[in-house]
């Protein structure tokens, strides 16, 4: 995605993956409303694209990191919040199973959507539905297509590290070590000053070369003159008989056919495992269930048993909000390069 560079694996997970879920993920069967709102938060969009438009001035990236917040949420647990959840005592966080480690981005920017948007509306808007509303808004910021989001969604009391490391694509399955034979030599030279051999690894570069910020069906056209980033991708193109390859071809030629397919999408995962009506609560704070709940800021909390029992895990890396500082850099180095 450079902040987009909408991955082909995006148009592929989302349109014949989540396009065959059952029926649960129906927006009608999952109980989910876009007007769910109407009457306790109207202004909930705008308070969220306000938050969102602001940051992503100097952090664009943020776009692509908030739309694969959701999907990391969905997929694990279904989109229920739990991929916010910190590590507690009884709370194992998804945030530190490999998918997400060192990876994830966007966890403050959604506790200051939460903050804002309980100043609107306290105790009405769920985290599961903010992470729901803030891909969407990012779509339209990047100056991708945009949808009526189906609301309603409730946060869950628990999370599950185990089926994060399961569910959820990792790093390391798409890094191979010797580059794909069929890359543009050019691009492939580029590539290696940035990912030296035997480098930190951890060097980041644009996903869309061409068109990093915008949210467009430019990764497509990558492919299609072999300058594709993640070699899983190009090799949707460069295999030859690849079912992918008309996928490529077509949302390359066509950005609205695209764009409809992502949308429909998007829809179809947000509605994985919702939970509804009752079950489930609105988190007061997103890193914690309500029993756990602390205030902002002031470091105080209410723990069940009014003892101060909540421990919190030790993370010796630094910052877990932010993957890399530069605004330009985005996605993994695919190779090792020789
Ligand atoms: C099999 C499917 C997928 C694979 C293998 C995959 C893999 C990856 C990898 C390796 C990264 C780089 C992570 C890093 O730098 O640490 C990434 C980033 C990203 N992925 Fe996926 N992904 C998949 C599906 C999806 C889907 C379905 C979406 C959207 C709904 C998505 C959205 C993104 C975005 C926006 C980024 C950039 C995030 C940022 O810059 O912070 N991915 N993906
Ligand atoms: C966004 O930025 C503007 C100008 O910097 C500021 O006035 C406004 O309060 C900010 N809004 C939010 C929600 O952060
Ligand atoms: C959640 O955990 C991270 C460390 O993983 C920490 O930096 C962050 O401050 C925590 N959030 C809250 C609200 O305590
Ligand atoms: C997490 O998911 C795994 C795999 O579905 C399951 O076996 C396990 O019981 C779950 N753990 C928790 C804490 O829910
Ligand atoms: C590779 O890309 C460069 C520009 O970045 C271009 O000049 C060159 O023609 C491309 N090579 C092939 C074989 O397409």
């Amino acid at each position: 995605m450079s902040s987009f560079g909408v991955k082909v694996w995006c148009a592929v997970v989302l349109v014949v993956i989540v396009g065959e879920l059952p029926m649960s993920t129906d927006a009608q069967a999952s109980g989910l409303d876009p007007s769910f709102y109407k009457n306790t938060c109207p202004n909930v969009h705008s308070i969220v694209r306000e938050v969102i438009r602001n940051v992503s001035k100097t952090d664009p990236r943020m776009l692509g990191s908030l739309i694969r917040l959701h999907f990391h949420d969905c997929f694990v647990q279904g989109c229920d919040a739990s991929i916010l959840l910190n590590d507690t005592k009884t709370i194992a966080s998804e945030q530190s199973a490999p998918p997400n480690s060192n990876s994830i981005r966007g966890l403050d920017v959604v506790n200051k959507i939460k903050t804002e948007v309980e100043k609107a509306c306290p105790g009405v808007v769920s985290c599961a539905d903010i992470l729901a509303l803030a891909a969407e808004i990012s779509s339209v910021l990047g100056q991708g297509p945009d949808w009526k989001v189906p609301l309603g969604r409730r946060d869950s009391t628990t999370a599950n590290k185990t089926l994060a490391g399961l569910n959820l694509p990792d790093k390391a399955s798409i890094n191979s070590a010797q580059p794909d034979p069929n890359l543009n030599t050019t691009y492939l030279q580029q590539l290696r000053s940035i990912c030296p051999k035997n480098g930190p690894g951890n060097a980041l570069t644009n996903l869309d070369s061409s068109t990093p910020d915008k949210f467009d069906k430019n990764y497509y056209s990558n492919l299609q003159i072999r300058k594709g980033l993640l070699q899983s991708d190009q090799e949707l193109f460069s295999t030859p008989g690849a079912e992918t390859v008309s996928i490529v071809n077509k949302f390359s030629s066509d950005e609205n056919a695209f764009f409809e397919a992502f949308k429909a999408s998007m829809i179809k995962m947000g509605n994985i495992g919702v939970i509804t009506g009752n079950k489930g609560e609105i988190r007061k704070q997103c890193n914690f269930v309500n029993t756990q709940s602390i205030e902002l800021g002031l470091g105080l909390y209410n723990s069940e048993d009014g003892m101060g029992s909540i421990f919190f895990m030790e993370n010796g890396d630094g910052d877990p909000y932010n993957k890399g500082g530069g605004d330009e850099d985005r996605g993994p180095c695919p190779i090792e390069t020789v």
